[in-house]
This record gives structure tokens, C-alpha cells and sequence, in this order.
């Protein structure tokens, strides 16, 4: 049995099929079920806002891109937050694109402050993109315990291309500024960008291990129609949910989402992702229906109803849970 510590075994395990891929994902699936009795962790997002002052190719949201954009209020955002606690939710993500604002700074973060002293047992996860030391310091002291920030490719001639804004040296610098700040930091990659080699997701795999995260994942590639990147192909389903397995094997600890864009490749797509080793669906119920549409990462219309996600993880003979898992 491979133990992975070789990039060639890696990106040999990348092309798994028929046979090789069925022990790969039995493996993953084991590895999950020894750490986490069966137990999936499903929370909710808040979109609250598309504004991005970054230029990714890839992404819809892109500065350059021609996008209406929004900021979710004070009161839609409250009152968001107090509906999903309502259902139930203990863990919600608010997400948004990279930019700086007293807004987000001063009403946001006190708005987060005050829900948590209002309702025990919540817990966030900011990914709010690169920021400075003092305002993730803020962040946190907010009350947002976990941080989401990918670092996309691990290869930093791909990143400038995909991502000519930044720099995968910078992006790495404040995943580590983001773990001495004390957040519990989820980093991943997408999967399929144009130009992206076996070897390079190899090595991908091998930088999640190496930055001992608590959640690591990986999106398929979309081709998203506001972005520069619309005309290029999709990622390859079977590649997407290897990684997804060995990244399982290589960590089996962490928390591994099966995200929205396996939905969008295939149908039944987070159906696959669970049964590779993933442990996290996210609902996508905390965004105002007009905002939704312009939250446009991959692509449009990817949401699924809560009732066929539980469904989903109940059919992978999963148990979910809205308490944290970690
Ligand atoms: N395909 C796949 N993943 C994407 N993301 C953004 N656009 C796309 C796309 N077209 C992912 C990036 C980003 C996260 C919020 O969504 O990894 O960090």
C-alpha cells in the first residue's frame, strides 16, 4: 500500500481508475470513519459581500469583472445569522471578496461580537482574503475562530498567472501570520486550472501536509462565465475526487469539504466527495436571494436546497451534525 511520502506516488494515485480508484476511496473512507465515527459537519454560509480588489482570472468576482456589486446590511446580516442559529446551525462561514472597509472593520466584526454573547455555541469561520496583521488581530478578537484563505496552486509561476495580483510567497506569508494569530487556518487549491500538471497537484497535496491545517480542500475548476477563464474546460471528476482520497489518507485528521463545484462537474457530484473521504457540506441559505446571483465564484445556480444535501449525506451513510467537528 502507497504511503504517499513520494510526489511520484502521488501523482501515479492521481490517475487511479476502476479497480485502484475503488481501494483509494475505500482507504479514504476508512481513514474518515476511524477519526470521525461517521460524523459529516454541515454549516451554513453568508455571502456578505461580492466586492474584491483582487484580479483572479478563474473568478467571477474578479476587480475587472463587470459585476453588480453588493454588501449585505447590518440588518439582513443579523437577522441571517439569527434565522440559521434558529435551524440549528453552530458553524457558519462569512465570506467575501478581498477588500478593505470601516464597514467590515467596525459594523460587521461588532455585529459578529455582540451574536456571539447572544448565542452560546456559535462558531465562524472569516474569509475575508489577505488582510493586515492588525485586522486579522481585530478579526479575531471578534470572535471568529477559524480563517479560510486558499493558497490555490502551490506552483508560484502558475499562481501569477491565474492570479497576477498576488503571489503565492505573499499568500503563504499570511497563512502563517493567519496560525500565529491563533485562527484555526483551512488553506486548499482548486483542481483542473488551465495549465496545471499531475506533478503540480502532487505537490499541492504535499503542502497541505506540510501546513497542518484543521480543514483543507480543493474545488474543482469551472469555467465561470464572468471570468477570463470561460472558454477553458472543466476539471476531470476523477482527479478532483483522487485528491480529495489522498488528501484524506495524508491527513486524516482534518476537515475536508466536498464542495459546491463537484456538483456543478457531475450530478451527484458532493455525493462522490463524501463517499472519497470528504466531511463537511456546506448550505448555502445565508445570502439574500438578490445577492445570491451575484456571489458568482464558479458560476451561477450552485446552490443546492438543504433538504437534498442532508439527503445526500445520509445516502453516503453519514450522520450530520451542526455542531463543529473539530
Ligand atoms: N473554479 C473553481 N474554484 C474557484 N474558486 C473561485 N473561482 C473558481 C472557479 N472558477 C475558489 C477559489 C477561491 C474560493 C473562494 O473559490 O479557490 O479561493
Amino acid at each position: 500500500m502507497h504511503n504517499f511520502k513520494k510526489k511520484q506516488d502521488i501523482a501515479e494515485a492521481l490517475f487511479s481508475k476502476g479497480r485502484g480508484q475503488k481501494k483509494l476511496f475505500d482507504r479514504a473512507r476508512r481513514t474518515r470513519n476511524e477519526v470521525f465515527s461517521n460524523k459529516v459537519e454541515v454549516r451554513s454560509v453568508i455571502e456578505y459581500s461580492n466586492i474584491c480588489r483582487q484580479a483572479c482570472n478563474y473568478c467571477g468576482m474578479s476587480r475587472e469583472s463587470g459585476l453588480k456589486r453588493y454588501i449585505m446590511s447590518d440588518d439582513e446580516t443579523t437577522d441571517s445569522i439569527k434565522r440559521l442559529y434558529g435551524y440549528g446551525r453552530r458553524v457558519l462561514i462569512i465570506q467575501s471578496g478581498e477588500f478593505h472597509s470601516e464597514h467590515l472593520f467596525e459594523n460587521l466584526l461588532t455585529l459578529i461580537k455582540r451574536m456571539k454573547e447572544n448565542f452560546p455555541g456559535l462558531t465562524i469561520m472569516g474569509s475575508f482574503g489577505n488582510l493586515s496583521l492588525p485586522e486579522y488581530k481585530i478579526v479575531k478578537e471578534a470572535g471568529v475562530e477559524r480563517y479560510l484563505l486558499k493558497f490555490e496552486t502551490s506552483d508560484s509561476k502558475l499562481y501569477k498567472k491565474v492570479k497576477p495580483s498576488d503571489s503565492l510567497f505573499n499568500r503563504l506569508r499570511h497563512l502563517e501570520i493567519l496560525k500565529k494569530t491563533g485562527f484555526k487556518v483551512s488553506s486548499g487549491n482548486i483542481t483542473g486550472l488551465p495549465g496545471q500538471s499531475v506533478e503540480s497537484l502532487a505537490e499541492d497535496l504535499l503542502l497541505l501536509k506540510r501546513l497542518r491545517l484543521f480543514m483543507g480542500s480543493t474545488s474543482a475548476f469551472i469555467p465561470n462565465d464572468m471570468s477570463n477563464y470561460a472558454n477553458w474546460p472543466s476539471a476531470d471528476i476523477n482527479l478532483v475526487l483522487n485528491f480529495m482520497a489522498i488528501l484524506r489518507i495524508l491527513c486524516p485528521t482534518i476537515l475536508i469539504p466536498a464542495t459546491s463545484s463537484l456538483e456543478l462537474l457531475v450530478k451527484d457530484g458532493q455525493y462522490l466527495g463524501l463517499m472519497s473521504g470528504a466531511n463537511v457540506v456546506t448550505l448555502h441559505d445565508g445570502t439574500p436571494k438578490n445577492d445570491e446571483k451575484n456571489f458568482v465564484l464558479y458560476k451561477k445556480d450552485r446552490y443546492k436546497p438543504k433538504d437534498v444535501l442532508l439527503e445526500i449525506v445520509a445516502r453516503a451513510g453519514l450522520k450530520h451534525s451542526f455542531d463543529p467537528l473539530i
